[in-house]
């Protein structure tokens, strides 16, 4: 565990806003200095989530300018190039430009990241102090998120039961998990070497070159939909990617009367997903959702936190929520580790306990678990969540991800989501001990003006 002087909430609130005032460059807020200098669309979710109280018109703009970055596609890219910082890949890699779709003025990536976007504008909405500016924000990007939930539907259903499939890892928001192992140990022989010392320490064996070698094929087809339905070797639903989605559409079913819509086919469209991850991925004799190959026709059978994620849909069935928390709570995942939630279960043998998304504690997902906690009513469960990750970042700074068992440090320093969700986090224990403002109702969508 690395020194740190214990501070009480108000100075770690006050450090929280610093870190995420040095990371803003005017337009969009880093995720960490260094390492990662542009936009990354998770991210920015993450943190109009931690800022939509403590600062409301930053949130606005931070997401305003990452949908300013959507293609005509209606795909929310994963990364915006709007600094000179270097990073690999770059613009000259995924040459957005050379595609018709993509937004003239600045350069993407060509890969998206889980579509959580419509929950942080909901968010944004619940918690707003001035209702006016929240819905004409709401209506403002009510239209972009409506061809964002169009793209994922009509363009990645690509097993074609209801489900967004995923065509890279980087789409993912769990880079490294060994999730990705079988298929990407799958894929055709790589044609890129990719100079590994870059990120030391964080990518096994030629996983990186496997990386960047699929990113090329997907942009050398033109980024196309046929290649992708038919030729692309890449393609995994993924439950935490699914689950984040199918929270989103009931987000959207709460915002559409504020945008003049109608919020039925978002409450169908969530049905949709919600049958979906319960036929597909749903794994009952171990109590948790898994990956399905859609090239090897098979679950990927690796239980990681993100196997928890489709508890954010605060419709799920009683008995299918009660065999989630079972797991979760058990010695695999919180009942193992002194800081949880670990990556991935840690009696797999892909657990490692400092490996990037192998088996770290992160700060996003503990706040996706507590706040689908919460929306269960597992209130005690939701506290555990929260005083933990409150006590990590206590303990070891705004890192971008923690030792499970002793708390330390690992990846950046200063990074935004750690330091945004702690704003959350804070903001809800104040609601909670009776130091901060009412919000409306409910504690998610789907429990709130539209009843569960
Ligand atoms: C890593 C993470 C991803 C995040 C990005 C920028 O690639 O896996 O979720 O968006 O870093 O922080």
């Amino acid at each position: 565990m690395e020194a740190r002087p214990a501070v009480d909430d108000a100075a770690l609130g006050r450090e929280a806003l610093s870190v995420l005032d040095a990371n803003w460059t005017g337009t969009a807020t880093v995720p960490a200095p260094g390492l990662y200098p542009h936009q990354w669309s998770f991210d920015s979710a993450f943190v109009t989530i931690g800022l939509a109280r403590a600062n409301p018109g930053r949130a606005r703009a931070e997401l305003a300018g990452l949908l300013g970055g959507q293609w005509r596609t209606g795909m929310v890219p994963h990364i915006l190039f709007r600094t000179a910082g270097g990073y690999f890949p770059g613009p000259s890699v995924w040459r957005s430009h050379d595609n018709a779709a993509a937004p003239r003025d600045v350069a993407t990536s060509g890969l998206t990241q889980p579509p959580l976007h419509a929950l942080a504008v909901w968010w944004l909405w619940r918690y707003a102090d001035d209702p006016e500016t929240a819905e004409g924000f709401v209506r403002q990007v009510y239209p972009m998120l409506i061809a964002q939930h169009d793209y994922l539907e009509t363009t990645r259903d690509l097993g074609g039961a209801g489900l967004a499939a995923i065509v890279h890892p980087w789409e993912s928001g769990m880079d490294d998990s060994p999730v990705w192992d079988s298929p990407l140990a799958a894929l055709p022989a790589v044609r890129y070497a990719y100079h590994r010392e870059m990120l030391p320490g964080r990518h096994p064996d030629n996983h990186h070159d496997r990386y960047v070698s699929l990113a090329l094929s997907y942009r050398d087809s033109g980024y196309d939909t046929r290649y992708l339905r038919q030729d692309h070797p890449f393609a995994v639903e993924d439950p935490m990617f699914n689950g984040i989605w199918l929270a989103s559409c009931e987000a959207l079913a709460e915002l559409a009367p504020v945008a003049g819509a109608d919020p039925r086919p978002h409450l169908e469209a969530a049905e949709r997903i919600r049958g979906a991850l319960a036929a597909r991925l749903w794994n009952g004799w171990d109590g948790l959702y898994y990956a399905r190959d859609l090239r090897a026709g098979a679950p990927i059978p690796i239980a990681t936190v993100g196997s928890f994620a489709p508890l954010l849909d605060p419709r799920m069935p009683g008995e299918q929520v009660s065999a989630l928390v079972a797991t979760l709570e058990s010695g695999r995942f919180m009942g193992a580790a002194g800081y949880p939630v670990p990556s991935i279960d840690i009696r797999a043998a892909q657990f490692d306990r400092s490996h990037y998304w192998r088996g770290p504690s992160w700060v996003n997902t503990n706040w996706l678990l507590w706040h689908a906690a919460g929306s269960h009513g597992f209130t005690e469960l939701a506290q555990v969540l929260s005083a933990c990750t409150l006590r990590l970042v206590r303990q070891a700074g705004f890192r971008e991800c923690f030792d499970p068992f002793d708390g330390s440090g690992r990846g950046c320093r200063d990074f935004s989501w750690s330091a945004a969700l702690t704003l959350d986090l804070l903001a809800d224990a104040a609601l909670t001990a009776g130091t901060g403002p009412e919000p409306e109702s409910g504690a998610g969508p789907g429990l709130g003006t539209l009843g569960a």
